[in-house]
């Protein structure tokens, strides 16, 4: 009864059956004791879940989706790859919470790591203490941070750099980044990893670390995806906190905003643990999905000083304290420091949370988008990070002009500075050339008919930084064609090629970053 269709991944070696049940075997070279081919599946639902992501937008079709169960079998089918004439793409997909298809693999596979965490028989997350470096865990790459923050807290311990949202992959972020409003003191997530086992694009599993290898250690942080799958990462930990005191201050006077950003993060006395600043443009961006915090008391004051100013801006920080500390002595430590502040008067807020709570704050509003539908719509972001000596110049062409002016902003727009120390240019992630730059997130949520205008929004924005000569890199960073990513690592650019040639020769990995393509003779 099985109609069956034979056909080849570029024509070599693999040969894919579907049977009419749609499950999909492949036929694996003879080399190969065919452990995983019952782990590709080709159905309609699969390949549609794979080629697609958060951002809604690009779609690129995988000939099959891979669930692995073990380390192995990743291994053996980038090996498989790897050892093909004609070799055949592979991307790791974590959440597929990327806006445009950095984790898909046009005619090529998936390996699904969300599967992975439901299906791997190895632990996955184990925490560790050690004389030297103190506690840590160790997390598998396909693992979420919601869990290692639940994990290691029962061991009343933590990570210390976040991102704003904890259902990310710790694969994912760390192919990035990671940033939120803690890079500041903490450093992106990146510069939290003790060590990492990686499968490299020739199916190596090295371990990897400052000491133990260090260039695909560093290759690999910020890397894109483009060197090997993060199998495990080992996370420096601290003791947790237990509450936050969590405040926010409004501005109208974008200078003042920023002069007191940077105040903040670089004070010594009362050392804040996170901040972040937003936008309010707009009723609607008083109480958005992300924060329900002012009181309903004053969202009409608040309402009516945007409409005097057209934008506020939103000063946002956080301090941790711990069950032994009294709350009053924390609330007279800030009460103290907010004085010095150039706010409006009268607007500051707070809030006393437990640290759960204020970790994974962007949860609950992801859970009231989702049952009115509207998470699954396009998302086209636009990630940036901007030098502190031409912040004042972004926000008079680009907040008080072209943002106004098109009037389509609707979703989040953060802002805040980082401190370029607590990075290391030794890994791959890119970052402007100086001490302080800031992150601008313009998080839209496009309809299905109307993101194209944020789209070009955001083109023009990117325009108008170009033209004037205001030197953004971009954070999640987007590029077509190879000149515009020679551009975006600039002099890291060499060693990126030299790394890929050391550790994915055949271009295999995360080939939905187009940074290489298989047209391209990169070397
Ligand atoms: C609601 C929301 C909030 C967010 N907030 C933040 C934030 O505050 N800070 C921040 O830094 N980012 C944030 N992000 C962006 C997020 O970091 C990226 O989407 C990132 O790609 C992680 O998502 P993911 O785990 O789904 O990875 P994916 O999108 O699935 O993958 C990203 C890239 O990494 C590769 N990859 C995936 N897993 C692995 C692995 N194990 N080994 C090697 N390569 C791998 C993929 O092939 C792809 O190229 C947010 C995203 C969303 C949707
Ligand atoms: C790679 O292929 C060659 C021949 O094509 C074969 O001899 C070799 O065993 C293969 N290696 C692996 C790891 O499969
Ligand atoms: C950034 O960090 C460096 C090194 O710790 C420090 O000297 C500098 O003052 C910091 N800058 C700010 C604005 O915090
Ligand atoms: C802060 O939280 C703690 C613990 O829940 C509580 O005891 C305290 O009263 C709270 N303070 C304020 C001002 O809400
Ligand atoms: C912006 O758009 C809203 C409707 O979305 C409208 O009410 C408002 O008047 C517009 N503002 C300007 C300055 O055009």
């Amino acid at each position: 009864m099985a109609k069956t269709h034979t056909f080849f991944i570029y024509s070599i070696l693999l040969h894919i059956t579907i049977t009419k049940t749609e499950q999909c075997k492949i036929l694996l070279p003879q080399q190969f004791d065919n452990t995983i081919s019952n782990k590709f599946h080709n159905d309609p639902a699969t390949i549609q879940h794979a080629s697609n992501d958060y951002g809604n937008m690009v779609h690129e079709f995988p000939v099959a989706v891979f669930h692995p169960s073990s380390i192995q079998d990743i291994i053996t089918l980038i090996k498989i790859s790897y050892n093909s004439t004609v070799p055949f793409s592979i991307a790791a997909r974590g959440q597929g919470h990327s806006t445009n298809g950095q984790a898909m693999a046009g005619d090529g596979v998936v390996v699904d790591m969300a599967s992975f965490r439901k299906e791997r028989k190895e632990v996955a997350i184990s925490v560790s203490e050690d004389p030297m470096i103190g506690y840590y865990v160790d997390v598998g790459g396909e693992q979420v941070w919601i869990d290692v923050l639940y994990e290691t807290l029962l061991h009343g311990v933590a990570p210390v750099s976040w991102t704003d949202y904890l259902y990310l992959t710790v694969g994912g972020t760390l192919s990035n980044a990671g940033i939120s409003g803690q890079t500041f003191r903490y450093g992106p997530q990146i510069t939290n990893v003790h060590e990492l086992d990686v499968i490299t694009g020739k199916g190596d599993f090295v371990t990897c670390s400052n000491k133990k290898n260090p260039e695909l250690y560093h290759a690999v942080l910020g890397g894109l995806g483009q060197f090997g799958v993060i199998t495990r990462a080992r996370i420096s930990l601290e003791p947790a906190p237990t509450m936050v005191k969590w405040m926010r201050l409004i501005y109208s006077d974008f200078s003042a905003f920023t002069k007191d950003q940077e105040r903040l993060i670089s004070m010594n006395g009362v050392k804040l643990n996170f901040l972040e600043g937003m936008l309010l443009m707009h009723k609607g961006s008083i109480n958005n999905w992300r924060s329900s915090f002012f009181p309903l008391s004053q969202h009409s004051r608040i309402a009516s000083l945007i409409n005097k100013h057209n934008i506020l801006y939103c000063l946002e920080f956080a301090k941790y304290y711990y069950d032994d500390q009294s709350e009053k002595k924390v609330d007279k430590e800030i009460k103290v420091m907010v004085q010095g502040l150039g706010y409006i008067p009268g607007l500051h807020y707070e809030k006393n949370v437990s640290y759960v709570e204020f970790l994974n704050r962007v949860r609950s509003g992801e859970l009231k988008l989702k049952s009115q539908g509207l998470w699954d719509v396009p998302h086209p972001w636009l990630n940036l990070f901007i030098p502190k000596s031409q912040i004042l110049d972004f926000n008079a062409g680009v907040f008080k002009d072209i943002i106004l002016k098109r009037n389509i902003t609707d979703g989040i727009v953060l802002v805040y500075p980082m401190n370029k120390s607590k990075w290391d240019d030794r890994m791959s992630a890119i970052t402007p050339k100086e001490d302080i730059f800031y992150t601008v997130g313009f998080l839209h949520s496009g309809g299905f008919d109307d993101w194209k205008a944020h789209d070009a929004q955001n083109k023009e924005i990117l325009k108008f930084c170009s033209e004037v000569g205001i030197n953004v890199k971009q954070y999640l960073p987007n590029h077509n064609i190879q000149e515009d990513w020679k551009n975006h690592f600039g002099t890291k650019w060499k060693s990126f090629l030299q790394r890929k040639q050391m550790f994915d020769p055949k271009m295999i990995l995360s080939p939905g970053q187009k940074i290489f393509n298989k047209y391209y003779q990169a070397f």
